[in-house]
Parts: structure tokens; C-alpha cells; sequence
């Protein structure tokens, strides 16, 4: 395996992998790898000739308040990971490499990007649609792939790809969970013991939300209030955003009809913030 911190370096070692027709896969992350984190990489490894990872945390996707200088960094750590689940490639590039300076040009999906999440952090799907776009460009790769566990950035970017007819397929995979049902996050470490056990609520309740809807309940508000009630039954859980919309684009929706639709949660446990999701459709 390789590793790169330079736009040009990996390029030239990429353009020699082109013009032998190899086809190249690329995941995207920001290091603090995981589980869910691997199964994207194995799956890239299942499909394509060539598997590149990035591992950038993006500053411009985190916030003023944000935690963006604490986020977890462990190169090495990260890398043996890569290696390991059969990554050809690692680009790590410094953040003076990806912006030397302020830029002027950024891919803004709306108004998508300022929606649900987006509108609890605005500008985050700005710097996620950016710096993606960017990556793209520079790793050029035939498919890309994404977490479904972030359905609402796997939608705008695949909006994003279509909008700008980029050349490079859009690959969703399911969300690796605990054995409790607790979707794998980096974040996950910050939870207190407590809020860890509390935190098993947010499947609980997508779990329940997805039998309503299987069992052919048709009423968004209906489904959203067993939801409500269940979340409610955990103190520790801070309900942030709870909502059902269809899982083709995100659009709001007040019956489930014959298109599937995405539970989409949000909460905070203590100071951490937990997003999860599921999709269900009607039987
Ligand atoms: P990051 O949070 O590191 O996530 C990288 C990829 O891993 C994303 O596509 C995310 O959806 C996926 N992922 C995270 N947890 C997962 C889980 N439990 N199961 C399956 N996939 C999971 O998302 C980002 O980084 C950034 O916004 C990025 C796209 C890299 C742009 O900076």
C-alpha cells in the first residue's frame, strides 16, 4: 500500500493505473476509522481494480463551535487499517495542500444542503459538496462510495454528481452497527457509559418505526409519534430532529405510499451529538 500527501504524486501514481484501464474505487473519510469506515473499503475492494482511500478532516465542513481541532487524528493507526481491508492507496493530504489559500469556488446543493441537518449546521453540507467535488477531481475515480448511516450527504452528493454530470458512479452501503444496534461513529467513544447503554434507543426506535410502517401504517405523523414516545422514555436522550421523508431526494412527505421512505434521526446524549437512520416502505 501507498501513501500520499501530495496532489501530483498521486496522480502521476494513478494516471499509470488509467491507462492500463484499471478501474479505480475511492472512499472517502476523515480518519478515525472504524468498522463502518472498513466495509466501505472492502466493498471497493470487491469492485474495483484499484482502491484509494482519503483521510482529510475537512475544516470547512465543521462549524465555528465545532469540533474540528479535536477531532481524532491517527495516521498510522488509520493506515494499518486501510492496509488491512485492502486499500491500494491512502491520500492524506495537510490542509495547506488542499487549500493553499481561501477558496473562491464552492459546489453548494440547495435546498437540500440546508435542510434537516443542514439547518443545524449551516454550511456543513457546503464544505462536504466542496471538498468532495474536489477530491473527485483529483483522485477521478470510476465509483465512489458512502455510508448510508449519512443519508442526508449519500443524497446531496449524489445530487451533486448529477447536477454536474460528473463521471463517477455513486455507490450507497448499509450502515454497520454494535451489537446493540448502535450505528458505529467515531463519536461513539465520547459517550459516557451511561449515555453509550441510553444510546441503543435511537435503533429501538427506528426498529419500531419500520414495523409500523411494514405493517402498512400509512400515517407519517402516526409513526412519528410512537417514535417520539419511545425516544421519550430515555431520559438521557435528547431528542435534536425526528422525521420521515422519501428516500429519493429527501422531499417531505405526509403519507407512505408505495415509495420507500427514510426515518431520519437526530440527539444528543450529553454533549454528543448522534444522527441515525432507516428506511422502510410500505408492504
Ligand atoms: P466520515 O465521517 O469519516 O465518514 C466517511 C464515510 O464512512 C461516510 O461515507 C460515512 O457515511 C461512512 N460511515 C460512517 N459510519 C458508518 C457506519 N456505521 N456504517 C457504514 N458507513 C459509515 O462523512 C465524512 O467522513 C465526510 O463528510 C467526508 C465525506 C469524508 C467529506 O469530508
Amino acid at each position: 500500500m501507498q501513501i500520499f500527501d501530495r496532489i501530483a504524486d498521486l496522480r502521476s501514481a494513478l494516471e499509470r493505473s488509467r491507462r492500463a484501464g484499471r478501474t479505480i474505487g475511492f472512499v472517502p473519510t476523515m480518519g478515525a476509522l472504524h468498522d463502518g469506515h472498513l466495509s466501505l473499503i472492502e466493498r471497493a475492494r470487491a469492485e474495483c481494480d484499484i482502491v484509494v482511500v482519503s483521510i482529510f478532516v475537512n475544516p470547512t465542513q465543521f462549524g465555528e463551535s465545532e469540533d474540528f481541532a479535536l477531532y481524532p487524528r491517527d495516521l498510522e493507526r488509520d493506515s494499518a487499517l486501510c492496509e488491512r481491508s485492502g486499500a491500494d492507496i491512502v491520500f492524506a493530504p495537510p490542509v495547506n495542500e488542499m487549500y493553499p489559500r481561501p477558496m473562491e469556488t464552492v459546489v453548494s446543493v440547495e435546498p437540500l444542503g440546508s435542510d434537516l441537518i443542514g439547518a443545524v449546521r449551516p454550511g456543513h453540507f457546503r464544505g462536504v459538496a466542496t471538498v468532495v467535488s474536489k477530491l473527485f477531481n483529483i483522485v477521478g475515480p470510476h465509483r465512489a462510495y458512502f455510508g448510508e448511516k449519512d443519508f442526508q450527504q449519500l443524497t446531496v452528493i449524489r445530487r451533486m454528481v448529477e447536477d454536474l454530470a460528473s463521471p463517477v458512479r455513486i455507490v450507497g452501503v448499509a450502515t454497520v452497527r454494535e451489537e446493540d444496534g448502535l450505528a458505529m461513529s467515531s463519536r461513539n467513544v465520547r459517550l459516557t457509559p451511561e449515555d453509550r447503554v441510553a444510546a441503543r434507543v435511537l435503533s429501538q426506535a427506528l426498529d419500531l418505526g419500520a414495523r409500523m410502517i411494514e405493517g402498512g401504517e400509512g400515517d407519517v405523523e402516526a409513526v412519528l409519534s410512537a417514535m417520539r414516545g419511545l425516544i421519550a422514555q430515555e431520559p438521557r436522550a435528547d431528542l435534536a430532529s425526528l422525521d420521515i421523508r422519501s428516500s429519493n431526494g429527501l422531499a417531505p412527505i405526509e403519507t407512505i405510499g408505495q415509495e420507500p421512505v427514510v426515518m431520519l434521526i437526530t440527539a444528543r446524549f450529553g454533549k454528543v451529538l448522534l444522527i441515525d437512520q432507516r428506511e422502510a416502505a410500505a408492504p
